[in-house]
């Protein structure tokens, strides 16, 4: 029916609009199962899943349970897990010696992965932070008053062999330091391990939001003291041009996927990142942005289904093929 009252326009946008079925026509973005990545906590010892405070929904898994949930991942989709040790305190100590235990629980949770999922692709953090007892990335300098950079990344370079040696398909180097994704690469290709791969987060910044995953692992003790910013190696969230300058360093030094980190507030630096290189993109949908969605969602402010999809969507418009996500087993379940 022609309304009685019409413009004289030519253009009209809404015609686009006016269906379902002529929306989904013309939907630029689409997400899907493989686009997420997801991000797992593990625990020593027998106890039942448990829950993270800030993070409602995500649990700290204990080495069966955690299995388990590898399967289930794998079964509704989601290509690959990245797995992160929650420490007991009793083994962290300054230099993070654990992190070059080849018995660490993170390393038996990857063989115990891999042996019964062996197609999902699994990913480990590269950085001291799960190890150290002031939380920091890497080690300390001879004055304790900053993160020795040289020292750190040979010992980076060290856990990044042993988490091959275990099996892990990507190791993801986390920690900021110069020159970390070239001594990686050099040390895996040295111990034989030309096949694996670095995701390297490549643009990491010094982000608040940040605050529920170092519950989550234990790594925030240094809180309130000087020790706790990470502002010497993370970088400042004012910064656009150095993250390019970033980026292009580690698509340089040999990474083959490039992270942004975190996602929704950087949306900018992802689409900058998409259009610097020609390497395959990750994003970081970090802890703080899922528990702002919760939190809102829980005070029934936010419709929690719609925001979760909306936020992911724009991460993967702005430019990432993949997406790190504590929300990747419903998503996937969804969209399935
Ligand atoms: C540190 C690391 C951090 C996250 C993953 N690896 C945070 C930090 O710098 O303390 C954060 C992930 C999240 O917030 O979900 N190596």
């Amino acid at each position: 029916m022609p309304d009685a009252f019409s413009l004289d326009l030519t253009q009209r946008p809404r015609r686009l609009r006016r269906t379902a079925s002529l929306r989904a026509m013309v939907e630029e973005t689409v997400l899907r199962p493989a686009d997420f990545i997801a991000p797992l906590f593990v625990v020593e010892g027998k106890a039942p899943p448990d829950e993270i405070k800030s993070m409602p929904g995500v649990f700290r898994l204990n080495l069966t349970d955690l299995v388990k949930e590898c399967r289930a991942l794998h079964k509704v989709g989601v290509p690959a897990v990245a797995l992160f040790p929650k420490l007991d305190p009793k083994l962290k100590d300054d230099e993070g010696t654990q992190a070059l235990n080849e018995d660490t629980l993170v390393l038996r949770a990857v063989r115990a992965v891999k042996k019964a999922v062996p197609e999902l692709t699994v990913i480990t953090d590269v950085a001291l932070d799960p190890y150290t007892s002031h939380g920091h990335d890497g080690v300390l300098n001879a004055a304790r008053d900053d993160v020795a950079n040289d020292a750190t990344v040979g010992i980076l370079g060290k856990m990044a062999v042993l988490q091959a040696r275990a099996g892990v398909d990507l190791v993801a180097p986390s920690d900021m330091m110069d020159g970390r994704i070239g001594a990686v690469r050099r040390a895996l290709d040295a111990a034989g391990y030309t096949g694996t791969g670095i995701l390297a987060y490549a643009a990491k910044y010094n982000s608040a939001y940040y605050g529920p995953f170092r519950d989550a692992v234990g790594s925030a003790q240094a809180a309130g003291t000087r020790l706790l910013s990470k502002a010497t190696y993370q970088m400042n969230p004012a910064n656009r041009r150095e993250a390019i300058a970033e980026i292009l360093l580690d698509d340089a030094e040999g990474a083959d996927i490039l992270m942004v980190k975190p996602a929704g507030l950087y949306l900018d630096i992802i689409r900058e990142v998409r259009n610097a290189t020609r390497k395959p993109v990750a994003a970081y949908q970090i802890s703080g942005e899922y528990a702002q969605i919760q939190a809102a969602a829980r005070l029934g402010w936010l419709d929690l289904a719609r925001c979760r999809h909306e936020s992911l969507l724009a991460i993967k418009r702005a430019g990432a093929d993949l997406i790190l996500t504590y929300f990747a087993k419903e998503m996937a379940t969804l969209l399935k």
